[in-house]
């Protein structure tokens, strides 16, 4: 009985730690590559290695060469230099739980250079083509998670082998040359076999690292917020897409504190046919709503002066003898302010094809006494809205804009004035949301925040789509 009640207790206890771990360590930002991406990669990274492989410095050799008992010559074969090389089969394939591999079968190369036969004074020199085919490399790519927060690859495995080496050689006394041919081409297979997988890690460190080292790792938006795009995890890889987690979470630029609420998991649907999908979680938008909103950002007064000169209602005591009959006659001919704070961070949610905010805001109204600086509160109000966004992208940003997707609702929560009429207050307020409130959050909006893309990275073919708790955005990449 005790040991059942043991067991019982520490599967508990490893069911908390699990469901903690899992909320701890839900990504606000999705990467997938899928394996239309990868085709792009390959052809990417084929170009590269074939730059760098055509580039490949080969070293001298030497050697001697018995020819019969009394003639012995040795050789030096120099200046080797490629003249081609061409990658034919490649291919990049997903291996999940391991990383990328990438194969190259029956490529091919030539190579001319120089060759010099000494026998005691006498050297004699000509030239030599080489060709070299059926070459095939194999590469295994690990990636990783680098302490700095960025994705790392690394080659975990490299071979490759040679088919057959042929030589030709021209000049005096070739003849001699032609003699150990297979000496030769067993030389140059060796040297070759070393220096390709030696070239392939190079390009990985001296490309695809850097490479990898443009992500940005924190970005900073403005003199509030910035955002934490550093990696979750080490990027996972499955036998369809490679997923790279980022934490994608705003933080504030003076004032870091603790988010208080956790990253819905982001359940991705299986799609293909762009080459990469961005995941962007609600917890994304709520961490920028929370910085925004304690940098006291939210924040927002409305004079006169914001109301637009053709508003029927202005933030003018005349305006308001409807609404507060009192008004004029307690404060002839002055300006009011309304104070707008809302009542906590309005937090963006997410319904499939919508997304809504539902701010709770407080309006404090102040009329403006003839003594500058001196400001008498009038009545404070509770308001309730819908707001209805909506996201794009353009040049790698994300950027949002609001439309009002209800009526706002009024409630008067205290009032220094007797005989206030809230129904006209609502309809004047609706009219402000519109003409002031509206526009100023949207030109606010308009900036957005960008995308965490390595650097010259341009997305096109865009395609937006709102999943429950989640933004998905599918992209090709040129
Ligand atoms: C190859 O030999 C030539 C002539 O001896 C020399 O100038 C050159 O530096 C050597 N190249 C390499 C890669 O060792
Ligand atoms: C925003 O305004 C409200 C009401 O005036 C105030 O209580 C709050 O402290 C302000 N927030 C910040 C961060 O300044
Ligand atoms: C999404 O919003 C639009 C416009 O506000 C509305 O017409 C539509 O019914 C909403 N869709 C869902 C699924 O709520
Ligand atoms: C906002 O939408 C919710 C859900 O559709 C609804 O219950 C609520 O009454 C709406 N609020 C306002 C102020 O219209």
């Amino acid at each position: 009985m005790a040991r059942l009640y043991c067991i019982a207790v520490a599967l508990l206890l490893l069911a908390e730690v699990s469901r903690f771990g899992e909320g701890a360590s839900n990504p606000g930002f999705v990467v997938r590559i899928t394996r239309k991406g990868l085709e792009y990669a390959r052809q990417y990274g084929v170009a590269i290695l074939k730059k760098e492989l055509s580039t490949m410095e080969l070293p001298n050799f030497s050697g001697s060469y018995k020819v019969s008992w009394i003639l012995t010559v040795s050789y030096e074969f120099n200046w080797l230099k490629i003249k081609r090389f061409e990658l034919r089969d490649t291919d990049l394939s997903l291996h999940p739980g391991q990383g990328v591999r990438a194969s190259l079968s029956n490529s091919y190369m030539s190579v001319r250079g120089n060759w010099k036969v000494k026998k005691a004074f006498i050297t004699l020199e000509g030239t030599f083509d080489l060709s070299v085919d059926g070459i095939s490399i194999s590469v295994s790519l690990n990636l990783g998670k680098h302490q700095s927060g960025q994705p790392t690859a690394s080659v975990a495995h490299c071979s490759n082998s040679i088919g057959q080496v042929r030589i030709a050689i021209s000049g005096h006394l070739s003849w001699i040359l032609k003699l150990f041919h297979e000496k030769i081409e067993n030389s140059v297979k060796n040297i070759l076999e070393q220096k390709i997988c030696e070239m392939v890690r190079k390009s990985t460190v001296s490309y695809l690292e850097p490479y990898l080292r443009t992500l940005p790792v924190t970005l900073m938006i403005d003199q509030v917020a910035g955002i934490d795009y550093s990696l979750v995890g080490a990027p996972q890889v499955t036998s369809q897409f490679l997923d790279t987690s980022f934490k994608g979470e705003f933080f504030g630029q003076s004032l870091h504190s603790p988010v208080l609420f956790d990253a819905p998991p982001i359940r991705m649907p299986q799609k293909y046919d762009h080459m990469v999908y961005f995941a962007v979680s609600e917890y994304v938008f709520n961490t920028a709503s929370q910085v925004y909103y304690q940098a006291g950002r939210m924040n927002f007064t409305i004079k006169n002066e914001h109301i637009p000169l053709d508003s029927p209602v202005h933030l003018h005591t005349s305006s308001f003898q409807t609404i507060v009959p009192q008004l004029t006659r307690l404060y002839p001919n002055m300006e009011l302010e309304l104070e707008m704070s809302p009542e906590s961070a309005p937090f963006l949610m997410f319904i499939p094809g919508n997304m809504t905010l539902m701010p709770v805001v407080d309006i404090q109204a102040f009329v403006l006494l003839p003594n500058p600086s001196d400001r008498k509160p009038l009545f404070q109000l509770r308001v309730r809205t819908n707001i209805s966004a909506t996201i794009s992208v353009s040049s790698g940003r994300i950027t949002g804009s609001v439309t009002t997707g209800s009526k706002l609702k009024l409630e008067l929560k205290h009032s220094n004035v007797r005989l206030f009429s809230v129904q006209l207050m609502e309809a004047v307020l609706n009219y402000y949301a519109l003409h002031t409130i509206y526009p100023y959050l949207n030109a606010k909006l308009e900036a957005g925040f960008p995308l965490p893309l390595p650097r010259d990275t341009t997305l096109n073919s865009l395609e937006l789509q709102i999943h429950k708790d989640f933004l998905l955005l599918g992209a090709n990449i040129d």
